[in-house]
This record gives C-alpha cells, structure tokens and sequence, in this order.
C-alpha cells in the first residue's frame, strides 16, 4: 500500500491566502454601501471581524482600533470591521460605546469607519471567519491586511476568549511596506530604526560577493542586515 498522504478536496470554497485577491464583495455598513476592496483601491485595508456587538472584549477593541485612526490613516492604510450583528445593533453600539464606556483612559470614543451588516454570514463565510470548532454564529477575532492593489498580504486569526493587539496589527502594517519599499525583509520584533534583513543571495557567486559586501553586515552568506533608519524607513513609506 503507497503511503503517500490522500487529501480530500473541502466541500466548502476553500479560505482566502495570502497572496489571493480579496475576495469582492458590497455590503451595508454604519457609514454607508461599501464595494470591498474596488473602493479601496491605492489604501491599504485592515479588513477585521469582531464576533458580536454589546461584548466587552470587543467593546474594548473598538475603542482601542477608533483612538489609533489617524496612526492608521498616516500609514495610508482604511479599517473596515464586520460582525454577524444587523445595522441597527451597530448603530445602538456604537452609540453606547461614545456615550458610556470608559477603558483604559479611553473616552467619548467615535468610531468612524465603516462596520459591515453580515446578518446573512456571507462575507463571514468568503473569508473565513467563521470558525465551527469555535463558535458556529459568531466570527472570530480574523484581520486581513489588504493592499493597495486589493491582494491579502498577511492573515491573522485569534479566539473569541482573546482581544487582539492593536500595536502588532500597526507594526505588520508598517513592515510590510517597508518591504515593498525597500525591497528587504523585517525580524523577529522589528521596529522602524532597527536593523533589516537584506534578501539572502540566489547563487554560489552571489553568496560569495555578498561576504564580500561591505555595504552589508554579513552575519553568514545567508544572513545579512543593514541599517535602515526610522526616518529612512517613514521617508520611504510615506503615503
Ligand atoms: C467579548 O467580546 O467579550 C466576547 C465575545 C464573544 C465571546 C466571548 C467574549
């Protein structure tokens, strides 16, 4: 008998990947009908599900997501959240979380981008977010980073039990602009102003000019950084 691994085609259409086009779709929101991503087409969109309105771990998201807008927007980058929950129920929330919650010293918080109605679970179920090991009615904690020319470049998913960390979702943002822009890589726990990764070489001769390079830190052929500063790095993403 072969022991080759038999996989079996998924019933269902498959989950969006990295690299994959967004997946289209027009929907009702808190601030109006949205074509995803064609309206946002040049932005880059944090595209984020929440699993219900009228909870506290995603109460404190909200306010936290609102109160970082404009770092979001200086980075040319549009937040659109989603939950299974009706247009009235966000419209209620919202409303509650401006005119009553308190978190963290945050207060009087408006969110103004957009929050989809997915009452029907559609756009839940084209990306994914609806996990049934988890919970069946409601939408996990899923971020997609799309980018200007509506592709998915980066896919985060967390619990319902788990509130998201909203200075990772900025730094990846970042990162991964800077790779476009510089044509680099970023390790573990970078920072604007720390050293980037330089792409390790394609051949014997490369692998040996790029020892050699003295424009580089050359830690091994494969393994080389360079110093980038923080300005360099902001000059060079600057929407
Ligand atoms: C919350 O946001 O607090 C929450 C939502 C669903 C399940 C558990 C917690």
């Amino acid at each position: 008998m072969s022991d080759q691994a038999t996989v079996q085609a998924p019933a269902v259409s498959p989950m969006p990947r990295i690299g994959d086009p967004a997946p289209s779709f027009t929907a009702t929101t808190t601030q109006g009908e949205i074509t995803f991503p064609a309206d946002y087409a040049g932005r880059w969109v944090i595209f984020f599900s929440h699993p219900a309105d009228f909870t506290p771990v995603c109460t404190t998201e909200f306010m936290t997501f609102a109160t970082m807008q404009d770092d979001f927007a200086a980075l040319g980058t549009d937040l659109v959240g989603l939950s299974v929950d009706g247009l009235y129920s966000h419209i209620a929330w919202l409303r509650t979380i401006k005119e009553r919650i308190t978190f963290r010293g945050m207060a009087d918080v408006e969110v103004t981008f957009p929050l989809i109605d997915d009452v029907g679970m559609d756009v839940a179920r084209a990306y994914g977010m609806i996990m049934p090991g988890e919970d069946s009615t409601k939408a996990v904690r899923a971020v997609f980073v799309v980018d200007p020319a509506g592709v998915i470049r980066a896919i985060i998913y967390y619990p319902l039990s788990t509130g998201r960390n909203f200075d990772e979702l900025k730094r990846l943002v970042v990162a991964l602009q800077a790779a476009d822009a510089l044509a680099i890589a970023t390790p573990a726990d970078w920072r604007p102003g720390e050293p980037v990764i330089v792409p390790p070489p394609g051949s014997c001769g490369m692998a040996k000019e790029r020892l050699e390079d003295e424009t580089v830190n050359a830690v091994d052929w494969f393994f080389s950084t360079k110093d980038v500063t923080e300005q360099a790095v902001m000059d060079a993403i600057a929407p």
